[in-house]
């Protein structure tokens, strides 16, 4: 099993923070916005991860996470030259998928919930089909909307619909069996000019090999793409782990539960970063018993 962050775009939505800067790598609270989605695939238990992105902002991501041997994973990286839609991450990465099943994650999309590593990892030992996750949005029509029948079967998906037929939103999240990149190149280009990841999710659903879990309201979705939203999620992390004493998402962290590093590499990745609370909290859980 596989796992792609899609990390990449031009930020525009975010100018002119994002003229110099990559939107992937702004500040949520306490950590750099990639180490969000980097966190979830690892708790589905991906360590093979490919980190797509502009020719441009690439470099960057290297700088940060290497091979990501240090977080007991491996990381690698490709290009997309430009933003032609979600779907062509599974054409970019078709040599890399190999014929496995794989995760596909959005670079500024944040979970979390109580339950969620335990749903991660129930959907990560499905063979076959596809699986999508849906979240209950006041603003559907910004989204790719999943309508369900009266036994809650999925029906039909589509994207940024003028007139939703329901309120769940199909979030930045999805996985799939190794029939994506298949299905991904048949697609045409939409209207956008994008390679739509609905309609990818569309032709599971026709076949119908499609799964839909329903994110409930034990779990918080956001996404960091706008200045509100942004502002929004930084604050949910900071009063989420204030209160609680807790870091959200930190990949060191997710790597030594998952006993991917040891205690004396928890320590070493800490050190360095010992000046600030994130490093602080890492030291601590190392010396917990
Ligand atoms: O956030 C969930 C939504 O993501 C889904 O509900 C929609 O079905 C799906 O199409 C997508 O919606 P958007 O069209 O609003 O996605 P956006 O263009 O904002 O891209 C999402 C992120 O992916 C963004 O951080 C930039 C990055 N991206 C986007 C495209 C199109 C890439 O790296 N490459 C791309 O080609």
């Amino acid at each position: 099993m596989k796992g792609i962050i899609l990390a990449g775009g031009f930020g525009t939505r975010m100018y002119p923070i994002t003229l110099s800067t990559i939107k992937q790598l702004l500040p949520v609270y306490d950590k750099p916005m990639i180490y969000y989605p980097l966190s979830t695939l690892m708790m589905a238990g991906v360590r093979e991860i490919l980190i797509i992105s502009t020719p441009k902002d690439l470099p960057r991501y290297i700088e940060l996470f290497g091979d990501g041997s240090h977080l007991g994973l491996d990381i690698s990286y490709a290009i997309q030259n430009e933003p032609k839609g979600l779907a062509e991450a599974f054409i970019i990465a078709k040599n890399y998928i190999q014929g496995e099943n794989v995760w596909l994650i959005l670079g500024d999309n944040i979970f979390f919930g109580d339950k969620l590593e335990e749903t991660l990892m129930k959907v990560s030992k499905r063979k076959e089909g596809a699986t999508v996750f849906a979240y209950r949005v006041k603003d559907p029509e910004r989204y790719g909307v999943v309508e369900f029948d009266k036994n809650g079967k999925p029906v039909s998906i589509v994207e940024k619909p003028k007139e939703p037929k329901s309120d769940f939103a199909q979030v930045g999240l999805y996985y799939f069996d190794k029939k994506v990149s298949a299905i991904a190149k048949k697609q045409t280009y939409s209207e956008r000019g994008e390679l739509e990841i609905v309609d990818v999710v569309k032709d599971y659903l026709k076949r119908g090999t499609l799964k839909v879990e329903r994110m409930g309201s034990g779990y918080a979705w956001l996404d960091s793409g706008t200045f509100d939203s942004l502002y929004d999620s930084a604050t949910f992390i900071k009063v989420l782990q204030t209160r609680q004493g807790i870091i959200v998402c930190s990949p060191e962290e997710v790597a030594y539960r998952k006993g991917y590093i040891n205690k004396k590499q928890l320590l070493k990745l800490a050190e360095p970063l010992s000046k600030s609370s994130y490093g602080q909290y890492l030291l601590n859980l190392a010396k917990e018993k």
